[in-house]
């Protein structure tokens, strides 16, 4: 036992490293602590304790100092250099986070702050658990020169090696500048805080500067822009603690790496349970518009659907829901919009969710009702045929199990790209009301009756009897389903325990791709 003596000494070293610990917790100081609450913003560890299960927050590298000798930094050593990281839990599983911290030099990522980041990424890929990182920065820390720039450069390549391991998510909670939007960029999904986050590669003084367009930082890169215009960004919500329970919600759905498949959750909601009002929601005329979700949340367990970037490319949908306690990913056509065209956004916005879930082990699910690629010359100029190849080519390649259920119109190409059976579904169903063809029947006719039509003496009654012959004879599931393309044309109302029941068929699935390094998507 140690004396009276040497026991004043060890208490000495143990207020000595509490002192530390205060100091390193007040980051740049109760001033800007008090600046960062005024401007409606969190501090970077209330975030943390706000993100993870209470209590269960570990630091690592909290006497981390900034190295900069330049401009004077040498005087200015803060502990921690600007970013808070360390591990925990949600709902009781491990993830590892970094929260920049903006009261330390605006959160500047500087060559010790990237070396922390850098740590528990490492961290993280070796324990195969999510890396979650909460970004407010004002980007390259400008005294440190090249060496911040090197910083963000070893977070990009840890970004890319990881990707496909583990889950990445990017929380933009402030500014987010210049390359520094590049980590966030290579992440699986961003989200952002409505008013006070932002991203972009140039701001508004620049932009004014070269090109003389005045636009406010809001509208250049706000959440709103982000997740309605460029697509960047997956989610956006009103308040921190919103976006970071949703962070906490994305994560229920998903595994911890690419080797575990995703939780189950258990439900009280009947897996034989069935549905007469499905038969009624799609309208038998091809052409009237319906809310595909209204299919989606009736077949899912509790009728609980989370949404991924629900207002970009609405004329897809994707996202989230669980049968029978276990996670699926869903891809829809949504008709209520372009009438469930693909074009490019659609196309980019699914082939990225497609491949999430496939690197994941997250079964696919696929509800179709699509007339076509949209038609146009922007859509052309844009590039619609590598865009739309990018969807093609991530269900072709997904091993994952996968169900196509094809609610009404399944026309040309867009058939073949909607996870089709020649594309590797391994279950393909549809409505008795399907129609699977090379193009709808009013343009068919036109086409393949050109000339009768043209010398008819009624033509408009010619045309009714053509259109008629040839829905009865093409515009129909049957001949899909007399071809093996189709498995089974179902009655709507027990969709979800067929649903079940497939799904569970294929659990075991294993499938590779032929080894390779790796594909070329076209990008
Ligand atoms: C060093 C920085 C900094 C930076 C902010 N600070 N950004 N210090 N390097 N990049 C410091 C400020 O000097 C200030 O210190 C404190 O952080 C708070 O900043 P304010 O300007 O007072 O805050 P605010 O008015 O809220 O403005 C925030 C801001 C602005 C919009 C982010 O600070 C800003 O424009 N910063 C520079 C953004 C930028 O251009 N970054 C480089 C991008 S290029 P004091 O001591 O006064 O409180 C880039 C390249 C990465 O990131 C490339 C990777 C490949």
């Amino acid at each position: 036992m140690a004396n009276s003596k040497d026991r004043k000494i060890i208490d000495e070293k143990l207020k000595e490293l509490e002192e530390k610990h205060k100091l390193a917790e007040l980051g740049g100081g109760i001033e800007r602590i008090e600046n960062q609450h005024k401007q409606g913003k969190l501090t970077a560890r209330e975030r943390i304790n706000l993100l993870l299960d209470e209590g269960t927050f570990v630091e690592i590298d909290k006497f981390v100092l900034n190295r900069n000798t330049g401009f004077g930094m040498e005087k200015n050593r803060i502990y921690g250099d600007g970013v808070v990281t360390g591990y925990g839990k949600i709902r009781g599983r491990t993830v590892f986070v970094f929260s920049q911290d903006f009261t330390v030099f605006g959160g500047s990522l500087a060559s010790a702050h990237a070396r922390k980041i850098v740590k528990i990424m490492d961290l993280a890929y070796k324990n195969g658990a999510p890396i979650i990182g909460l970004n407010d920065s004002g980007g390259a820390r400008i005294q440190e020169g090249v060496e911040s720039l090197a910083g963000y450069a070893d977070i990009f390549f840890r970004n890319t090696r990881y990707s496909g391991i583990i889950p990445q998510i990017s929380v933009i909670m402030g500014p987010n500048a210049g390359g520094a939007v590049y980590s966030p960029a290579l992440t699986d999904f961003i989200f952002m805080v409505r008013k006070i986050s932002y991203m972009f590669v140039t701001g508004p003084d620049v932009i004014k500067a070269v090109t003389h367009e005045e636009i406010t930082k809001e509208k250049l890169g706000g959440a709103e822009t982000h997740t309605r215009i460029s697509g960047v960004a997956h989610f956006a919500f009103d308040t921190e603690e919103e976006t970071l329970a949703m962070v906490r919600e994305l994560l229920s759905f998903i595994p911890s790496n690419w080797m575990e498949d995703p939780p189950v959750k258990p439900t009280s909601d009947p897996v034989d349970r069935i549905d007469e009002e499905l038969r009624y929601i799609v309208p038998p005329d091809p052409s009237k518009p319906y809310d595909m979700r209204e299919i989606i949340t009736r077949i899912l367990d509790d009728g609980y659907f989370f949404e991924i970037q629900k207002d970009f490319a609405q004329n897809i949908i994707i996202g989230f829901g669980r049968l029978n306690g276990r996670t699926v990913g869903i891809v829809a056509n949504q008709p209520e919009h372009l009438a469930g065209c693909l074009d490019i956004n659609a196309s980019k916005k699914a082939a990225r969710f497609v491949r999430f879930c496939d690197a994941f082990n997250i079964p696919l699910l696929t509800f179709e009702d699509v007339p076509g690629f949209l038609p146009g010359s922007d859509q052309e100029y844009g590039g619609i045929i590598k865009e739309g190849a990018k969807l093609l080519y991530a269900f072709a390649e997904s091993t994952v199990p996968r169900i196509t259920v094809i609610t009404r119109k399944a026309y040309g190409g867009a058939y073949d790209v909607m996870n089709s059976k020649h594309i590797g579904a391994d279950i393909n169903l549809a409505f008795p009301n399907a129609e699977i063809a090379v193009m709808g029947p009013d343009g068919a006719v036109n086409i393949i009756f050109k000339k009768e039509l043209a010398e008819a003496e009624n033509p408009e009654e010619l045309k009714k009897k053509l259109v008629a012959d040839y829905r009865k004879n093409f515009a129909n599931p049957y001949k899909a389903a007399g071809l093996g393309y189709i498995d089974e044309v179902i009655d709507p109302a027990y969709l979800r325990p067929k649903l079940i029941s497939y799904f569970e068929m294929l659990r075991n699935k294993s499938e590779s791709l032929p080894p390779k390094k790796h594909g070329n998507i076209p990008l």
